[in-house]
């Protein structure tokens, strides 16, 4: 039987059986407030552009911290527009972290997952930095143009080390990740939303993995800088993405 990495099966047969008790009572703690509501992409009823899923709870508005992770390959990209016009309409309160990527340059990932003792170092420099914005944080925003339909290198690199950063002995990495919430910000110079499909999937399956909320994907189109400007409706999706009551809880 097909089961998803984040199945809690999986991860037994990973050898994770702590983090598999973990993940199933965070996944039954969900199911138990998540209500039933209509899947817009299940029906082909798929709002332009806009994707939010039923399991995130846009109510509780206090002290929540958005770290925004800027993935392109240049600065100023329609991407970071797209974000930052998001990002005025954050709910109330709420503060905000910028990093790019581009800055924090990390080494190749190691895979020493299976090595001698499985066991990763703490990390230090750039990793550090992005592992210390990622625990603080309430709201990861991954803002990634789409590249070769999915996520930039500096932002599939970024989430190859959550991979070291769940083996790192005592930063119990999945439980405090756990129940905060991922968004995807993203520009493409497709006209056909679908084609960002692989983007949206892998991020929201690696929210599932961590046990995190999936707060949704916005897409704007364009391609050369300032392009965005002239997607009228991924601007206005942009003035409500984060505070959008579409599918809020009654
Ligand atoms: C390496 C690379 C790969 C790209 N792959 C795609 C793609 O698969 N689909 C697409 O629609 N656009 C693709 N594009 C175009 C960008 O998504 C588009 O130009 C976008 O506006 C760039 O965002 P930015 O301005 O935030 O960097 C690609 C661009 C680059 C540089």
């Amino acid at each position: 039987m097909h089961r998803p990495l984040g199945h809690p099966e999986c991860l037994r047969q990973f050898g994770d059986r702590r983090a598999a008790a973990a993940l199933q009572d965070e996944q039954q703690s969900h199911q138990s407030f998540r209500p039933h509501l209509p899947d817009p992409a299940a029906d082909g009823n798929l709002p332009d552009g806009l994707f939010l899923s039923p399991g995130v709870s846009v109510n509780d508005e206090n002290n929540r911290d958005f770290l925004f992770l800027l993935g392109s390959a240049r600065t100023g990209g329609n991407t970071e527009h797209l974000a930052r016009r998001a990002a005025e309409k954050l709910p109330p309160g709420a503060d905000q972290r910028w990093l790019r990527l581009r800055d924090l340059p990390l080494p190749a990932f190691e895979d020493i997952r299976h090595g001698s003792d499985g066991v990763y170092p703490q990390p230090t420099g750039h990793a550090k930095t992005l592992l210390d914005a990622t625990l603080e944080t309430t709201d990861l925003v991954i803002a990634s143009p789409l590249y070769w339909y999915s996520v930039s290198a500096s932002v599939k690199l970024y989430l190859d080390y959550w991979a070291g950063w769940m083996r790192v002995p005592g930063l119990d990495f999945r439980s405090r990740m756990a129940g905060k919430t991922l968004w995807a910000i993203t520009a493409l110079s497709e006209e056909d939303p679908a084609k960002a499909s692989p983007l949206v999937d892998t991020l929201r399956s690696t929210a599932d993995y961590l046990g995190m909320h999936w707060g949704g994907a916005l897409l704007g189109y364009a391609n050369r800088p300032g392009d965005i400007w002239r997607d009228g409706k991924a601007l206005s999706k942009a003035d409500s993405f984060f505070t959008s009551d579409y599918f809020r809880p009654n």
